[in-house]
């Protein structure tokens, strides 16, 4: 019986021994067939329970069996290496070489700034939407108390896609700010409204070191009861405050845009002459980073809020302006370059 159990055992694993290709299967095959665990140790080590003839017996064959196994597996231990060795003269392969470098991609820095910014706004509370990159002039304009023949429409030289001579707001444009967001999203939700809107921007313009005809702002909008301009004041401050540093100091000043009132201009003090004057801030001691203001109530009218019940503030910021500021970047053109030798190294 355990006769038979060693023989089985023996045409098994010569059968098996003769299909290892490679070092790791020898290993198995050596762990299946004479580890501590495989069935021939354990009848070797049951021997002793047998009666003494077939003890006699089957331990001699047992015996046989493994060293015949120990012999099989050094060499086909041998053969294998030997024929990595002759793989490796047939075609050469020099192991000192170095590998091959994974490049690593990297954000933009238009993006980094983005993200930069979302990630405060939403630590404040601010949810972040978008708007489509193809407006109604509607949007774009009239809804932001921009009448057509309104002269502040000269501050925005437009991108016209679909020029409808019809009146009411239905040409087509490609948006000039992301202003007309705020819209869109009152249209949608009720106050208490807290969002950013990030996103392209397009202007019919010639470009220059400081001038592309596309380029990023995050718009801002807050609508509740009781807001004011101190609530403004306090989200810009903190923002500033957040992304350039403690140690920057923040100014406000009285300008005009058509959708809010009163408006405001937000200007940090420059970081290179530390306020002094210098080429960066135009000797001003000063850079402009962002309009805002107090929602005009004739916009939230149009949207069906309640100026009597219900303010707001709005802002909106240039994304590039801030790593101009940051690195220094003396031409805006090359951040939609796609000179990589630009890019990397942000
Ligand atoms: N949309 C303006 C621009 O592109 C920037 C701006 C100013 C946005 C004042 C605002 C604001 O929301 O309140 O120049």
């Amino acid at each position: 019986m355990i006769l038979n159990q060693v023989e089985s055992l023996a045409s098994k694993a010569f059968d098996e021994l003769v299909k290892v290709k490679d070092v790791n299967e020898l290993d198995a095959w050596r762990i299946r067939y004479l580890g501590r665990k495989s069935t021939l140790t354990q009848i070797l080590r049951t021997l002793s329970t047998l009666p003494l003839e077939e003890r006699r017996v089957v331990g001699a064959r047992a015996n046989e069996l493994r060293r015949a196994l120990e012999t099989a597996f050094s060499e086909k231990k041998i053969e294998l290496e030997q024929s990595l060795a002759l793989l490796l003269e047939q075609k050469p392969l020099d192991i000192t070489l170095p590998g091959q470098r994974v490049i690593l991609g990297r954000l933009h820095p238009t993006t980094q700034t983005l993200d930069e910014i979302c990630e405060i706004f939403s630590n404040m509370g601010f949810q972040v939407v978008e708007g489509p990159e193809v407006e109604w002039e509607y949007y774009n304009f009239e809804a932001l108390n921009m009448p057509a023949e309104h002269p502040a429409r000269d501050m925005f030289a437009t991108l016209w896609v679909d020029l409808d001579t019809q009146a009411g707001g239905r040409a087509m444009l490609l948006r000039t700010h992301t202003s007309p967001v705020q819209i869109r999203i009152m249209e949608k939700l009720r106050p208490p409204i807290r969002v950013i809107a990030p996103g392209r921007v397009f202007r019919y313009e010639a470009t220059d070191a400081t001038h592309e005809w596309m380029f990023y702002q995050v718009e801002g909008l807050a609508v509740d009861t009781n807001i004011s301009m101190a609530d403004l004041k306090g989200t810009l401050f903190e923002f500033a405050r957040r992304l350039f540093g403690k140690e920057r100091k923040c100014r406000f000043r009285c300008d005009y845009f058509p959708f809010v009132e009163p408006g405001v201009e937000v200007a940090i003090d420059c970081s290179m002459c530390q306020g002094s004057g210098c080429r960066l801030c135009g000797n001003s001691g000063w850079i402009e980073i962002l309009g805002a203001g107090m929602v005009h109530p004739e916009v939230l009218r149009r949207v069906d809020i309640d100026p009597e019940i219900y303010s707001g503030f709005a802002f909106g910021m240039g994304v590039e302006r801030i790593p101009i500021l940051r690195y220094g970047i003396d031409d805006i053109r090359l951040f939609y370059g796609n000179d990589l030798r630009f890019l990397r190294q942000f």
